[in-house]
């Protein structure tokens, strides 16, 4: 069943949500990269990979339902980080911002009673949660680590490390 037309504008500003979280974690990749931080720089780029497939699920959802799909605008990410803190504590702030759209959108589809979308943003709901604590737990890390380079080290290649 289709959904209403600013329930599905909601869905497709999501779809762009998501893409911009994926081109920000692949500067994040490239910022490490030049950093020699090579464990970090496969964890943004897996990251971003997943960022990708987020955008794809919700993309085919509102295909699914019968709405139309157009993307953009598409924020530009951050570019010049100071620190290995600053980037994870970017991230962060990322991920709530995300938190907080999936939120105000489950919410409007809640105001209409579209049930056909709760599952599917329960799951998302509950992905948040998950990553806005592993990242968390990431940055608390790099903030113990104190710039450190042998503590930034081991931290690199435990998130090099990372499978999926
Ligand atoms: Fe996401
Ligand atoms: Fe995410």
């Amino acid at each position: 069943m289709k959904m209403s037309d600013d329930l599905a504008t909601a869905f497709n500003k999501q779809i762009s949500m998501e893409i911009s979280s994926s081109i920000a974690y692949l500067q994040m990749a490239a910022h490490f990269e030049s950093e020699n931080l090579i464990g970090m720089a496969a964890w943004m780029r897996s990251q971003s990979e997943e960022e990708r497939e987020h955008a794809l699920r919700f993309m085919d959802f509102v295909l699914d339902r019968g709405n139309k799909v157009s993307l953009g605008p598409i924020d530009m990410p951050v570019t010049d980080f100071d620190s290995v803190e600053q980037v994870f504590a970017t991230a962060l702030q990322q991920e709530r911002d995300v938190t907080a759209a999936i939120h105000d959108l489950y919410r409007l589809a809640s105001d209409q009673g579209d049930l056909g979308s709760y599952p599917f943003l329960q799951t998302f709901i509950e992905e948040q949660n998950e990553e806005e604590s592993m990242v968390d737990t990431i940055l608390e890390r790099v903030k113990l680590a104190g710039g450190e380079s042998s503590a930034i080290l081991l931290l690199d290649s435990e998130l090099g490390a990372r499978d999926g």
